[in-house]
Order: structure tokens, then C-alpha cells, then sequence
């Protein structure tokens, strides 16, 4: 019955989470305010607001989960990837712990644990799953053999889903993080006001640059083409009234295209692999428009389907916690000396 403190630090998510045996007791989480003001993530100000909030949140993980720093039988962080100054916080406190009390250390790989964010409560999917994770930083369609066996079937050769819906919501002059706010706007809009380019990518790979590219055209030229125009508007009032008067339908009818491409991969991945267990995870999880569609297509094909609790989407320290637990029925510990890292594929 192992007790597990795991804690996640890899951006603008400060959380601490206490696992028995696979089980979540608690899942703590502060998220940091500081970035609004910015317009994205400042990475200084994200390593000081993580020393800031690191011990305040263990300290309610532990308290939320009824048990003291003595019970818990190993200690796991995030080592990868993210922000470095960010990791660092979370590593080196939870590496202090490990040598403190002598027990062992688990680190982590951030996008696996999304993954397996989906074996958290249930039904849990059984082995192989294929998942869907989408996130800030990532887009990837993983076949999961098992907790221990992970495959890439595809990635994006560019920009992360998140990353267009942050973008977008930027250029619609709405605050960091926009995917929440097209998702709110989106519900009162027509996904088929406007219509935005599908990008041409071979096999199950994904890239959003380009609708990016198209989605600035498009607001520049008031709505009028997606194209590149000589004329173009920049930043003119007509530019600013244009988005004023149509945010609900443009937000629709970007997060339509953009949940479009996600799923039309997917359905490729399900139809090539033979496996009909499907899940996905990461932040962008999170969206209505994904999760509904999501729902009703496995509906049509068969498919079980299974996405995590909304608090298991996001960044969350239980999703390093429910990964450790695997990793700690495998003995699969960390020596005191391991470090961190910004980018790594598993
Ligand atoms: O997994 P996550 O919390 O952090 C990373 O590992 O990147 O994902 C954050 C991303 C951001 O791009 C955010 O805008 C997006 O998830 N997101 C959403 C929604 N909630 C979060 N995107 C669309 N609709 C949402 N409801
Ligand atoms: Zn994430």
C-alpha cells in the first residue's frame, strides 16, 4: 500500500498531490495570477511564485490527504519537461524530502503522466489505449501498451493545440490563457460562421501553424479573406469593430476547425492501430467542444472512451502522482542526483 507525495512544478501550476496505492486523497493546486497581466507565461516570475506557493500547498496535500511527511513511502516531481527554473523548484525540494527521510525518489515525465492521468478513477481504459494529449506545449496521439510502455504515433511538426488556442485568443485581444475564454465565447457563437483552412499534414502527425497564419489574415482583413491582401487592415479600427461584433462566431468557428483536425487524427489512429480503447488528456482536454464531439464520435465508431476528471486535465500533481505509483511498483527510483530537463521525448 504505498504512500506517495508527489508534487508538479513544470509551469504556471504550483500542485502537490498524496496517492495511496493508486488511490488520489488529495490533489492540491495553486495557479499563478502573475502571468495574466503579461499575456503568457514569464518564466523568472514562474520559478519565484513556485518557491512562493511550494511548501503552503505540500502542506494542504498533506493536510487534505490526513497524513504527516513520516508516513509517506516515496517522493516523486516532475523532471520533464518544462520550464528549467520552474522544475528546479520542484525537484530539488522534493530530492530535500527523499534525503530527509531517507525513502525513495521518482521522477516523472510530465506528457506520460497526462497520459495516465486516464487510469485515475473509474472505468479505467485497458491496455493498449490510444490517447489524445493536447496541451500548451505538446499534441501528440501516444498508443499506451501499458504504464510502463508508451508510444508516439504522432506529434505536431510546429505550434501545440494549446498553443493556437492561446494565440488566437490573442489576437482576439483577450487575456493569457485564452483557451478557456474561446471555449466560453465559442458556446454562443456558429461554428460555421467562417471557415478556416485544414492543414495538409501526412499521417498522424498534426501542425497548426499555418490555420495561425490564416486566423491573423483573416482579422486583418476584417473578416473578408484568409489570404494575404496587399490592403491589409492591421490594426485598424475596422479590424477591432469587426472582432468586437463577431468574437462568439469567430471563436466558434476557430475551436471547430481546430477540434476538427484533433479528431480526424485520432479516428485515422483508431482505424490503423485496430484499437478501439481511446482516451485523451492534457489541458486542452478541457475544452467542451473536444470532450462533447469527442464523446459522440466514439459513440459512432465503437469506441470506449474515457476522459479525465476536469481537475486531472490541467496541470495536477495527482497525474504525477498516479504515474509514480506505477513507477513505484516497478521499483523504478531516481538516484539523489538526478536532474531536471527542459525538453525530452521519452
Ligand atoms: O496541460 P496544460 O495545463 O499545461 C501544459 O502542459 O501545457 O495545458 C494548458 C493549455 C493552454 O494552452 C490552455 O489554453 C489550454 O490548455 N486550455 C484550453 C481549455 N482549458 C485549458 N483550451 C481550450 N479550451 C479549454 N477549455
Ligand atoms: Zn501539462
Amino acid at each position: 500500500m504505498p504512500l506517495i507525495l508527489a508534487i508538479e512544478s513544470s509551469c504556471d501550476e504550483t500542485s502537490a498531490s498524496v496517492c495511496r496505492d493508486g488511490e488520489i486523497l488529495s490533489n492540491s493546486i495553486a495557479t499563478q495570477a502573475i502571468h495574466h497581466k503579461y499575456g503568457g507565461v514569464v518564466p523568472e516570475l514562474a520559478s519565484r511564485a513556485h518557491m512562493q506557493q511550494i511548501i503552503p500547498v505540500v502542506t494542504d496535500a498533506l493536510k487534505r490527504a490526513e497524513v504527516s511527511i513520516a508516513e509517506i513511502d516515496a517522493f516523486a516531481f516532475t523532471q520533464s519537461p518544462g520550464l528549467i527554473g520552474a522544475l528546479l523548484v520542484g525537484a530539488q525540494f522534493t530530492k530535500s524530502l527523499a534525503l530527509a527521510t531517507g525513502k525513495p525518489l521518482i521522477a516523472v515525465h510530465h506528457m506520460q503522466a497526462h497520459v495516465l492521468a486516464n487510469l485515475i478513477d473509474n472505468p479505467k481504459p485497458s491496455f493498449p489505449f490510444l490517447c489524445l494529449t493536447v496541451s500548451g506545449g505538446h499534441t501528440q496521439i501516444v498508443c499506451c501498451h501499458s504504464p510502463y510502455q508508451l508510444e508516439i504515433l504522432g506529434k505536431t511538426i510546429d505550434d501545440a493545440v494549446g498553443e493556437a488556442f492561446d494565440k488566437t485568443a490573442k489576437m482576439l485581444g483577450l487575456p493569457y490563457p485564452g483557451g478557456p475564454l474561446i471555449d466560453k465565447y465559442a458556446s454562443k457563437g456558429n461554428p460555421n460562421a467562417y471557415h478556416f483552412p485544414e492543414p495538409k499534414i501526412a499521417g498522424l502527425d498534426f501542425s497548426f501553424s499555418g490555420i495561425k497564419t490564416a486566423i491573423l489574415y483573416f482579422l486583418n482583413n476584417a473578416g473578408k479573406s484568409t489570404l494575404y491582401k496587399e490592403n491589409f487592415l492591421a490594426d485598424t479600427t475596422e479590424r477591432k469593430i469587426f472582432i468586437a461584433q463577431n468574437l462568439n462566431d469567430i471563436c466558434a468557428s476557430v475551436q471547430n476547425r481546430l477540434v476538427s483536425i484533433l479528431l480526424k487524427k485520432l479516428e485515422k489512429a483508431t482505424e490503423q492501430t485496430g484499437i478501439n480503447e481511446v482516451c485523451i488528456a492534457g489541458g486542452v482536454s478541457a475544452n467542451s467542444e473536444l470532450r462533447s464531439r469527442f464523446k459522440l464520435l466514439g459513440e459512432s465508431k465503437g469506441w470506449n472512451t474515457y476522459i479525465p476528471a476536469f481537475q486531472y486535465c490541467t496541470d495536477n500533481a495527482a497525474m504525477i502522482a498516479i504515474a509514480a505509483y506505477y513507477k513505484y511498483l516497478n521499483k523504478d527510483f531516481s538516484s539523489l542526483s538526478v536532474v531536471p530537463s527542459a525538453r525530452s521525448e521519452w
